[in-house]
């Protein structure tokens, strides 16, 4: 199985604690997301004028957008205490009520990756964010009884990176939701100069540029990138991070200028010089590149659809003009760019975040076109 390195929008355990030496403190350190910043910060702000916890926010979008960090900002413009916990920690509905229970007035509860929280919790959540009331339950079978237990009113944080799957009630109970979306060159060039700062590393405008513009729209990547140049120009360079030193560290770890890593660059390599522009089925690409159709169809194709290099179409997958040209290819003229070319678009931050790789990209999935070439 392909282990993304360099531009994968998830941390690991030992990166989350690097990151957390990164986040921005205060809305006002928040780079980009304006409209969500103005929108909580509107949220925010009403609530503390009428002494009352805000409503319970949602954040939605990708891994590594900063649904961890805004959480952590809201709190903080609160002046009120943080409790973390996740889905997955909740296994039961004792391990909610158990939190629940222990709130204390006006603090925030962070629930990350809110979707994998199990079933009978959730419906224990419902009242909770209506009522400030848990169920307690009583002993067990026909003699059961629940016995209501008062909670203390608090802000519900919700983040999740599936906001589809959801169930409708919950995310009814929701005061406001926050789309994240991908962010603009010019905004990771922002949070990649802060960061330098942070790390005590001199990183010149142009270098920031460069790292930007590879970074995939996402500030972890941009920050991880950073680090690598960081590492390269202290090791080989004289600890400036030069243009020259970011291009040199950036083709190290085979990341290309657009940000494709070497997995990305063999699925259009196969797909262009094999079968020409395609289309092409899913497994036969897969077993072309060595990897396994679920590798391809997660790990890669979200990005490439979403940079418009790649499109899904009901025969198969199909390289766009712009992959040939990216790759430093002439499309031959018979070339099938396929119907799909304009629905893929080139604009990174509106669709992939909320239906990559779900929604159309399921129907259009190209199963039919297995048995091309
Ligand atoms: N708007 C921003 N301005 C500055 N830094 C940011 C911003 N958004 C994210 N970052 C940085 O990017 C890194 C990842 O952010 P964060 O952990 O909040 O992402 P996330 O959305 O919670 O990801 P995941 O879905 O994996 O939990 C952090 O180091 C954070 O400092
Ligand atoms: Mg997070």
């Amino acid at each position: 199985m392909y282990e993304r390195d360099a531009v994968s929008p998830e941390a690991d355990v030992e990166e989350h604690q690097i990151e957390g030496a990164l986040r921005p403190k205060a809305l006002s350190e928040f780079v980009g997301q304006h409209r969500v910043r103005e929108q909580l910060s509107l949220v925010l702000h009403s609530a503390q004028r009428r002494n009352r916890a805000p409503d319970h926010i949602l954040m939605s979008g990708g891994p590594g957008l900063g649904k961890t960090t805004l959480a952590m900002i809201i709190a903080a413009e609160l002046g009120a205490p943080l409790r973390i916990t996740s889905g997955p920690a909740i296994e039961r509905s004792g391990d909610l009520a158990a939190v629940l229970s222990t709130l204390q007035e006006g603090e925030v509860l962070f629930l990350d990756e809110i979707h994998r929280m199990a079933r009978p919790a959730e419906e224990m959540l419902y009242v909770a964010m209506e009522d400030f009331r848990v169920d307690v339950i009583v002993g067990k079978g026909p003699g059961a009884t629940a016995i209501p237990l008062d909670i203390a009113p608090f802000t519900l944080v919700g983040a999740t990176t599936r906001a589809g799957m959801l169930p409708a009630p919950l995310r009814d109970r929701f005061g406001f939701t926050a789309h994240m979306d991908f962010y603009e060159p010019a905004e990771l060039e922002q949070i990649l100069h802060r960061s330098a700062g942070l790390l005590g590393a001199p990183l010149e405008a142009a270098a920031a540029g460069e790292i930007a513009g590879r970074s995939r729209g996402t500030p972890r990547i941009a920050n991880r990138l950073l680090r690598r140049v960081r590492d390269y120009a202290e090791v080989r360079g004289d600890g400036r991070l030069t243009l020259a030193n970011a291009r040199a560290a950036l083709e190290l770890y085979e990341v290309d200028p657009l940000g494709l890593d070497r997995l990305d660059r063999a699925i259009l390599d196969v797909l262009l010089n094999r079968f020409r522009g395609g289309p092409v089925g899913l497994s036969t690409l897969a077993v072309s590149v060595g990897e396994e159709a679920e590798t391809v169809e997660v790990v890669a194709e979200p990005f490439l659809v979403r940079s418009g290099f790649l499109a899904r179409t009901p025969r198969g997958r199909v390289a766009t003009p712009m992959a040939w040209t990216h790759m430093g290819l002439t499309p031959p003229p018979d070339a099938a760019f396929g119907a799909a070319m304009g629905a893929s678009g080139r604009n990174p931050g509106s669709s992939a975040g909320n239906n990559g790789g779900r929604g159309n990209g399921r129907q259009a999935d190209g199963e039919q076109g297995e048995n091309s070439p």
